[in-house]
């Protein structure tokens, strides 16, 4: 095999989305998806991951995995393997990882300590108590409700997939959720101020020392048409959006993502990935809401369409702490991702249902499988929550959300949930 041989980890959309550009690239031999899904077969070959991929023991084997199949680049998708040592583990056998290690992987796995880390390093962000007294919870919840017209947020402090979180309209909603994530087990709950304003994921690459970020993209994660309904782990993105201006986009990388990386480098984590803020933008200036640790999810979905330059070099350069000098480009135009959810996401989805999913949806149109696998006759059926990020490019965001929209009208899959208004907002701003 000539070229290098990649690992991608994980089996969602985003991976998809990252094997499909990966294997685009001239150095690129083989890229080997563990585990992948039923859309990325084409791709490469598929590694069952017979113990998950979320516990030391599963990160251990992975780890002895690549090293066997002589992996040149580990790209890891998700934020359970980087939480539970996978790069550490890649790390102590002399692999090339694409992913910050377990210690750095902090700011997502507990947002009681990415919210110490914010209030330690000055980043603006919602003012916020963290708490494991549910006796004393629901005063700081009718405090900070007291304070935005009633609304509170509400957050699990553990790994939720994006879904640990309660925007709540009053405190009676807040506490009510309060009281759920305790009995749910959680041991600290995030209560904070409400901030309105507009919401967009700005994702940066890090080699340790350089950031690189990459166009904005707007995410819809509310469940329903008008962000109405429970949080999901996100419906669709339009890529890329610009509420701020270039004025704004300087803010939020001088006040927001360089303390963030000198924070993580002073307290010895250097940040090697995907560093992923969420931010809101307030008539006082960014805010940020949350830190991730990998590429979003359907943020990414969006964003690789539009990449006109080599994945492999971006993602093996930031690996090997040689990111400067790497210079992304990207295509003209827009791109929108919308999700086609199973009946019942974000609660427990429907599987097992037969998709039709016509081969040809046009030029522009890439659709990314999440939540999919083959049944015993070898049709396609969903297999998760989110199931199909279905992507179209266009000269506009309108086009590009059009064809998109044109695409997901083409696809036969029964009781699929799908929210008809992505990147509406964003078109206004
Ligand atoms: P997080 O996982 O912390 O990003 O929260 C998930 C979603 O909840 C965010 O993408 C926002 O839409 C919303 N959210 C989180 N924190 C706040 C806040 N302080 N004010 C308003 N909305 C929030
Ligand atoms: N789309 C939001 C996330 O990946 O967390």
């Amino acid at each position: 095999m000539s070229g290098a041989r990649v690992m991608v980890v994980g089996g969602g959309g985003r991976e998809h989305a990252l094997a499909w550009a990966l294997a685009r690239s001239p150095r690129v031999g083989e890229v080997i998806l563990a585990p992948g899904n039923a859309g990325t077969a084409d791709l490469g070959p598929r590694l069952a991951t017979p113990l998950g991929l979320a516990t030391p023991e599963s990160v251990a084997w992975l780890a002895a995995e690549a090293e066997r199949r002589a992996v040149d680049l580990v790209v890891v998708g998700p934020e359970a393997p980087l939480a539970a040592g996978l790069v550490d583990a890649l790390a102590a056998r002399g692999m090339v990882a694409y992913g910050p290690s377990r210690a750095a992987a902090e700011l997502e796995a507990s947002k009681a300590h990415a919210k110490g880390f914010m209030q330690r390093y000055a980043i603006p962000t919602a003012d916020a108590v963290t708490t494991d007294r549910a006796d004393l919870a629901g005063e700081v919840v009718d405090a900070f409700a007291a304070r935005a017209g009633g609304r509170v947020v509400v957050k699990a402090s553990g790994l939720a997939a994006g879904k640990g979180v309660t925007v709540a309209r009053d405190a009676v909603e807040g506490r009510a959720a309060v009281a759920a994530a305790f009995a749910a087990g959680e041991r600290e709950v995030v209560i904070e101020e409400f901030l309105a304003g507009d919401e967009v994921s700005l994702l940066v690459v890090c080699d340790g020392h350089h950031a690189l970020p990459l166009p904005l993209v707007e995410d819809h994660k509310a469940a329903f048409d008008g962000d109405e309904g429970p949080m999901t782990g996100g419906m669709g993105t339009l890529a890329p959006v610009d509420p701020w201006g270039p004025e704004g986009l300087g803010e939020a990388m001088r006040r927001v993502v360089l303390p963030s990386l000198e924070g993580l480098r002073d307290e010895g984590r250097p940040f090697v990935g995907t560093l992923f803020l969420g931010l809101m933008l307030t008539p006082d200036g960014p805010r940020l809401l949350e830190y991730n640790v990998r590429f979003g999810d359907p943020e990414l979905q969006a964003l690789v369409p539009l990449l006109a330059s080599d994945a492999f070099e971006l993602l093996d350069g930031a690996a090997r702490g040689r990111l400067a000098g790497v210079r992304p480009a990207w295509r003209p135009g827009s791109c929108a991702c919308v999700v086609m959810a199973a009946e019942g996401y974000p609660g427990p989805p429907t599987t097992g249902v037969a998709i039709d999913l016509p081969a040809d949806l046009g030029r522009d149109v890439v659709v990314f499988h999440a939540g999919t696998a083959r049944d015993a006759a070898g049709r396609l059926v969903s297999a998760g929550g989110r199931v199909l990020g279905v992507t179209a490019v266009g000269p506009d965001a309108e086009s590009a959300v059009a064809g998109a929209y044109e695409a997901v009208d083409r696809i036969a899959f029964p009781g699929a949930h799908v929210r008809r208004d992505i990147g509406r907002r964003a078109r206004r701003w």
